[in-house]
């Protein structure tokens, strides 16, 4: 076998390995999106995160969510009014994805910046 076959195979190898791998690790904001829906989170905090009119009822969750750390151990051990979710019964995938998806959210623009509203 040449030097640069195996270099070649080496690379394609180390390639595979990556790629592999990435669904996996990188946080998906449409997949964190559709989690949001269906754990429920929305019934309390709005399909965006932005919190319900009734206070007790959902904090604002974005934009600016919670670091992942924090926004996890929130979750997780939660004791008042909203309830604690486990690993079972929320994979800690999917909470990373919900993380994502509350992370990708644009802050509303600065009204001064909207022509139609400074006339
Ligand atoms: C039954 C209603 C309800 C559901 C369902 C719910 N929450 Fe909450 N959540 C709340 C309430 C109420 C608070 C404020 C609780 C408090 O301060 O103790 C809260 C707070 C939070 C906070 C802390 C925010 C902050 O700034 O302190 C996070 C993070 C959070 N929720 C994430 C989630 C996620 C993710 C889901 C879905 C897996 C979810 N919640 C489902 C009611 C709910």
């Amino acid at each position: 076998m040449s030097r640069q076959f195996f270099r070649f195979a080496l690379a394609a190898f180390a390639a595979g390995v990556v790629l592999a791998h990435a669904p996996a690790l990188a946080a998906d904001a449409a997949k964190g999106k559709a989690a949001f829906m269906k754990y429920g989170c929305w019934q309390c905090h709005g399909t965006e995160g932005q919190g319900s009119a009734i206070t007790s009822a959902g904090k604002v969750l974005a934009p600016d969510p919670l670091p992942l750390e924090t926004f996890a151990a929130f979750v997780r051990s939660t004791d008042r009014a909203m309830p604690p979710y486990s690993e079972l019964a929320l994979p800690p995938a999917d909470l990373a994805d919900i993380h994502a998806y509350l992370s990708s959210i644009p802050k509303a623009k600065d009204y001064k910046t909207i022509p139609l509203l400074n006339q």
